[in-house]
């Protein structure tokens, strides 16, 4: 029996691990252990993940949370050689560009172990981004790299990494697998419409949580007022971060739009699926907009999932207020029609599976 250990600590990553621990699930012979390293720890951040999507219960917690990138990493990194140490895995597998990300891969290679990285090759290529810096570290000392698109692949070639030992494989996007197979779900199982009071009507669904907007005063202080007008005009509703939320707070800034806690993945999809566009610093909420035949507004300079912007399914308008309410105006004229199948079809966990089983 395969052995993998899994790493994963943060909200997108939970989702990613429901795809493929039910893939895991299905073919019986690989057993999976999860560790989760503590990184998110609100019951909307984390445990309602594991309850509604019936992710398999962690074997190990780490708690290791709210501290710099240093000490988080550092500190993540230290517990997790010692249970590789312990369990030997034949992999471990590790999800995204968060702090859980790069501290399971650095534990994993340095203890000789066999690193999978999931959403491997994509790139900002703005180096001020702790993800930037996460997932391209990733990448270079992994051994099995899945990547999600064909813009994905080009950079590992244009990096080099034909010439390095390990096996990159075009897999599509575990974030696609689970949106499919959740979405039936959520229609049954989430009221969000009915308790926000937004059944039938229109309304702009927000988040906003990257460090290079919310550790900017100026950056946030311009979204939170592009964020007041635009409510003027249509409703916004805010699943707010716990980071923005402390930080807006703290800048003495109040939004006026419908803020609400973070919420469950059920209820994200009903948002999703029934917003008018959505508005966003998130990466997973790019990609779930286009699933969902919605248009995106990327409050950011640059993504990593550029063929939605090339393609005209997404603009990138940064924090600039200008920006925002030209590219809200366009959407909202504009018909979403779908030409492109960029993320697979819903295999992707099925293929990181068979191609695991088959490299033994
Ligand atoms: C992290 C990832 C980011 C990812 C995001 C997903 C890094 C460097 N960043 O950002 O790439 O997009 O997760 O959501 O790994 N907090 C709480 N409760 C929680 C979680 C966080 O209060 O459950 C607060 C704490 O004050 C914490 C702060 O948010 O210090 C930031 O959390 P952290 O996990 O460091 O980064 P995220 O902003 O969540
Ligand atoms: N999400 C959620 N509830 C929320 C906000 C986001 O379930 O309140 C989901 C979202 O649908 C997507 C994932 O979390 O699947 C993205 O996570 P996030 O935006 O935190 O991180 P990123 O993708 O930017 O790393």
């Amino acid at each position: 029996m395969m052995k993998l250990l899994t790493i994963i600590g943060a909200r997108p990553q939970f989702i990613k691990a429901a795809a493929v621990s039910r893939a895991i699930a299905n073919v019986g012979s690989i057993k999976e252990i999860i560790v989760h390293t503590g990184q998110h720890f609100d019951k909307n951040m984390s445990d309602i993940f594991f309850e509604e999507m019936h992710i398999p219960r962690p074997q190990y917690h780490l708690d290791i949370n709210s501290l710099s990138h240093g000490a988080m990493t550092g500190r993540m990194m230290e517990a997790i050689e010692q249970i590789i140490l312990d369990e030997k895995p034949d992999y471990t597998l590790v999800y995204g560009d968060t702090n859980s990300t790069l501290a399971g891969a650095l534990a994993a290679k340095k203890v000789h172990r066999k690193v999978v990285h999931v959403e491997a090759g994509l790139r900002s290529f703005n180096m001020d981004m702790p993800e930037e810096i996460n997932r391209i570290l990733t990448d270079r000392i992994s051994d099995v790299l899945f990547c999600p698109t064909d813009l994905a692949i080009q950079n590992l070639k244009n990096e080099g990494f034909d010439n390095f030992n390990c096996l990159v494989v075009q897999n599509g996007d575990v974030m696609e697998d689970a949106a499919l197979y959740y979405a039936q779900l959520s229609e049954s199982k989430s009221d969000i419409l009915e308790s926000c009071g937004l059944s039938g009507g229109d309304f702009i669904l927000c988040t906003i949580h990257r460090a290079e907007n919310t550790d900017h005063p100026e950056r946030l202080s311009q979204l939170v007022s592009a964020i007041n007008q635009l409510h003027k005009k249509i409703p916004v509703v805010l699943p707010l971060h716990p980071r923005t939320h402390k930080l807006i707070s703290a800048q003495g800034l109040t939004i006026n739009a419908k803020v609400i806690e973070p919420v469950g993945y059920f209820d994200m999809l009903q948002l999703i699926r029934h917003s008018s566009l959505v508005l966003t610093d998130s990466g997973g909420l790019q990609k779930e907009a286009f699933i969902f035949n919605k248009f995106c507004i990327t409050l950011r300079e640059q993504t990593e999932w550029r063929e939605l912007v090339d393609h005209d399914y997404n603009i990138l308008t940064g924090t600039n207020a200008d920006a925002i309410y030209k590219a809200v105006e366009y959407f909202l004229r504009k018909s979403f029609v779908k030409n492109h199948d960029f993320y697979g079809s819903g295999k992707a966990s099925d293929i990181i599976v068979n191609t695991l089983l088959r490299e033994g």
